[in-house]
């Protein structure tokens, strides 16, 4: 058991793991409903925060229409389609998703995702991904909210 479990815990560190950091405060274990996520939000293109572990962002999104080709050098991206239907649009290829569906799609690989009507989709990406990978512009969202 960890000590002071459900107050503190040991902070971790992905790059030193050996490292005996100090501790840090332990956000309460809830559980978390998507449909009131999905429904605190409208705007499209702007991934808010909702998880984090592992060093890793759980991020919603609602996106209509075509984002920009883009990649990210250093991180893998995985979409998973909570409600409605899209394309990812590859170089080589278009690979259609539904409710349900999850793609994830290598660093390095070039990218768009399109959708007809509108979509919610929950992204697991690394803290500090940004959604826009190599390509800055107005849809670049550099801090995403926390919901
Ligand atoms: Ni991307």
């Amino acid at each position: 058991m960890v000590e002071g479990f459900g107050r503190w815990r040991r902070r971790a560190s992905y790059d030193h793991p050996h490292l005996d950091l100090p501790m840090e405060p332990m956000e309460p274990m809830e559980k978390v409903s998507l449909a009131s996520k999905f429904a605190a939000f409208s705007d499209h293109w702007s991934p808010k925060i909702v998880g984090e572990l592992n060093g890793q962002h759980v991020k919603l999104v609602k996106f209509v229409g075509e984002f920009v080709w883009h990649h990210h050098d250093d991180e893998d991206e995985m979409f998973l389609v909570h409600r409605g239907q899209f394309r990812m649009e590859l170089r080589d290829r278009t690979i259609d998703l539904r409710a349900g569906d999850f793609l994830i799609v290598p660093r390095g690989v070039e990218h768009r995702p399109v959708a007809d009507a509108e979509v919610e989709v929950m992204l697991f990406e690394p803290a500090g991904t940004l959604n826009t990978g190599n390509v800055q512009g107005e849809r670049t969202v550099a801090e995403p909210a926390r919901l």
